[in-house]
């Protein structure tokens, strides 16, 4: 059974009477942070690495904000060492990282580029020996471009092409690796890249993104069984950026739209992933898009292969209405992709006025507690982790060398204890990780974003650890928010 926006609205409230405890994580929590190859990397030409997706994208006129490209990023190709130090003097228990596929097969295709794959194998054992775990995640979005040439994910063959980088990653890191997650966020990487269009590859074919919806957890899947097929006997898991999808009003209208967005938001992946089959209600709703005929026999047996783990992605909870009708136009979210994605109903993200990160993403932890025990109620037992959540703020570093931040701070503060409180209702999540370690690429919004534990002055590639890198090194090392 899935449970439906308005079984979750019930759960989401969290308490007002813990806000002031002090709160202690179980014993063994995880405590991380989070970034990925395209946004911290740079050296996009180094060491006869390919074009991604993300490459071609950036160098299209008017698609990133500023004009801005992955370089030089937070050239973390040529400073990883540094970045290790700072993983170790940050006491952190684990870092997700990813592999960037266009370094390992500058082609998409092919026998793997050592000098690529080194680079990741060099970052591992130096990891290890910082007593830190190394979490790679296989593809957070950077597709070499001549796959998106040959089609993209919309093909099919993608996701076999999928499978066999993830073979070759395995036989360089699988000694050493306990815990791989396959893709990170496929909505965004369906959605956001082949129906919106406001990611790579950019284009805006609904019908497209669903077929990508499905190869990649087509890929997830084929994945998952080659690394396991390896040494040791790794976790392996997904990452979804389960969203809170609440009715704005309790009108039967806005309780359709929510369910609605929540089918192509949420149970478009939860339902093959947990349970092996799309969402009747989804696949009503997308009749005038697509008939599905992508869907092969097997595939859905495939893609719900048994996990170990979830990554859960949150940053911000929404709240639907039906139509902008009787809206306070201030209120609507731009964009209204949802509508935009289904291509068949029409339905908006409304805003409530609360305060906002400087993404402008409305602040409130309760989503994050209605996503994780909604996740725990809908698969049971399985170990959940949050391998990203953060905030944005315009951090600056003052005269006397130190980044305030204390926005952050009450960001992520407001957001364990949401954790905290669903681990006390019997939620099984067993880590957390910070978006980001460092600042860095911030996708459509280039470098204008910083979501660091760690600020990078791109013109010198300082780094200065903020006030909330210090501050959650301590909650790492004594596993407690003070009250
Ligand atoms: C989720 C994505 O995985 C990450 O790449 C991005 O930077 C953060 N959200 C913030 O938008």
């Amino acid at each position: 059974m899935t449970s439906s926006p308005t079984h979750s609205a019930t759960q989401s409230r969290t308490s007002t009477d813990e806000a002031l405890d002090p709160v202690e994580f179980p014993p063994g929590f995880l405590w991380g942070a989070a970034t990925s190859a395209f946004q911290i990397e740079g050296a996009t030409a180094a060491d006869g690495r390919g074009p991604s997706i993300w490459d071609a994208f950036t160098a299209e006129p008017g698609r990133i904000l500023g004009g801005d490209t992955g370089e030089p990023a937070a050239d973390h190709y040529r400073r990883w060492r540094e970045d290790v130090a700072l993983i170790r003097e940050l006491g952190l228990g684990a870092y997700r990282f990813s592999i960037a596929w266009p370094r390992v097969q500058p082609a998409g295709s092919g026998p793997a580029d050592p000098a690529g794959l080194d680079f990741y194998d060099r970052l591992v054992d130096a990891l290890l020996e910082a007593g830190v775990e190394p979490w790679p995640t296989l593809y957070h979005w950077d597709l070499p471009q001549p796959l998106e040439e040959a089609g993209g994910w919309p093909e099919r063959d993608t996701a076999l092409r999928f499978a066999e980088y993830a073979g070759l990653v395995r036989d360089a890191l699988g000694d050493r690796v306990a815990a791989w997650t396959t893709i990170n966020e496929p909505w965004c990487a369906a959605f956001l890249g082949y129906a919106a269009g406001v990611h790579a590859p950019g284009r805006t074919e609904p019908a497209a993104a669903l077929a990508a919806a499905h190869h990649l957890l087509l890929g997830h899947g084929l994945a998952a069984g080659v690394l396991r097929d390896g040494p040791g006997a790794p976790r392996v898991g997904i990452v979804h950026n389960q969203t809170e999808l609440l009715p704005y009003r309790p009108e039967v209208a806005d309780l359709a739209a929510a369910r609605r967005a929540d089918a192509v938001r949420n149970r478009v992946f939860t339902d093959p992933l947990l349970h092996g089959r799309y969402p009747a209600d989804l696949i009503e709703d997308l009749a005038p898009v697509t008939d599905f005929g992508f869907v092969r026999d097997g595939d859905l047996a495939l893609a719900a292969a048994p996990l170990d783990l979830l990554g859960v992605n949150f940053y911000q909870p929404h709240r639907v209405a039906a139509s902008p009708e009787g809206i306070d136009p201030g209120l609507l979210e731009s964009g209204g992709d949802t509508a935009a994605l289904v291509g068949c109903e029409t339905e908006v993200m409304v805003r409530r006025g609360l305060e906002t990160t400087g993404m402008g993403w409305e602040i409130d932890p309760s989503g994050l507690y209605g996503v994780l025990t909604r996740l725990a109620a809908e698969a049971p037992g399985l170990p959940l982790y949050v391998v990203e959540n953060g905030a944005a703020y315009p951090d600056e570093v003052s005269g006397d060398g130190r980044v305030r931040d204390p926005d952050r701070i009450r960001y992520l503060e407001a957001h364990l204890r949401a954790v905290h409180q669903a681990v006390r209702a019997g939620a099984p999540v067993r880590g957390y990780f910070v978006w980001s370690l460092l600042d860095n690429f911030e996708w459509a919004w280039g470098y204008s974003q910083r979501f660091g534990l760690v600020h990078v002055d791109y013109a010198t590639q300082r780094r200065t650890v903020k006030d909330s890198g210090r501050w959650y090194a301590a909650v790492a090392r004594t596993g407690t928010l003070p009250g």
